[in-house]
């Protein structure tokens, strides 16, 4: 079985991710979308709440989980079994880290990284954007699935109501 593994925050997931998601399902036996937690950065959502989008944005495939993780990326794929991991390369500007972190990998434990060229019509998506745009109340719901955008919404509303 071929099991590949997308990481990110996904602070929240945007219609960039899941084009990913979908592609890479196509090519593997298993895609997990694994959040990892950085205790150093304070996110929009919760972790649960990242995974509970997730799971329904991606219900419609049947090959792909969500799950979480702290710690190195590779040590969850030695643990989990994952052969490949799939990053998004969204520009040139991605590619420098990118290629450093898959190289890194690669080093650390033998796994490789594939990179797939991210949909020209999201290429200019981020989490952190949505999440900027959203906070003063510019309109995001062409670049987020309908759920996340009702959370981006009652999540501003709170911000609002407390400022
Ligand atoms: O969505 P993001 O924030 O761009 O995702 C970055 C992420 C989480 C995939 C990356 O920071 C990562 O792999 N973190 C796990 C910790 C780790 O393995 N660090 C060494 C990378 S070479």
């Amino acid at each position: 079985m071929r099991r590949a593994v997308y990481p990110g925050s996904y602070d929240p997931v945007t219609n960039g991710h899941i084009d990913i998601v979908e592609r890479a399902a196509g090519l593997f036996d298993e895609v997990i979308v694994a959040v990892l937690i950085n205790k150093t950065k304070q996110g929009l959502f919760t972790v649960d709440e990242r995974i509970d989008m997730l799971r329904q944005v991606t219900a419609h495939l049947p090959g792909v989980r969500v799950d979480s993780w702290h710690g190195l990326l590779v040590e969850y794929c030695r643990t989990h079994d994952v052969d490949v991991i799939v990053k998004g390369l969204r520009a040139v500007s991605d590619f420098d880290y990118e290629l450093q972190m898959a190289q890194m990998n690669q080093q650390l434990s033998g796994v490789e990284t594939l990179f797939m060229p991210t949909n020209p019509l999201w290429s200019f998506l981020s989490s952190s954007l949505v999440k900027e745009v959203a906070t003063y109340g510019g309109d995001v719901a062409h670049l987020v699935p309908e759920l996340v955008h009702r959370q981006l919404l009652a999540r501003s509303d709170e911000h609002r109501a407390r400022n």
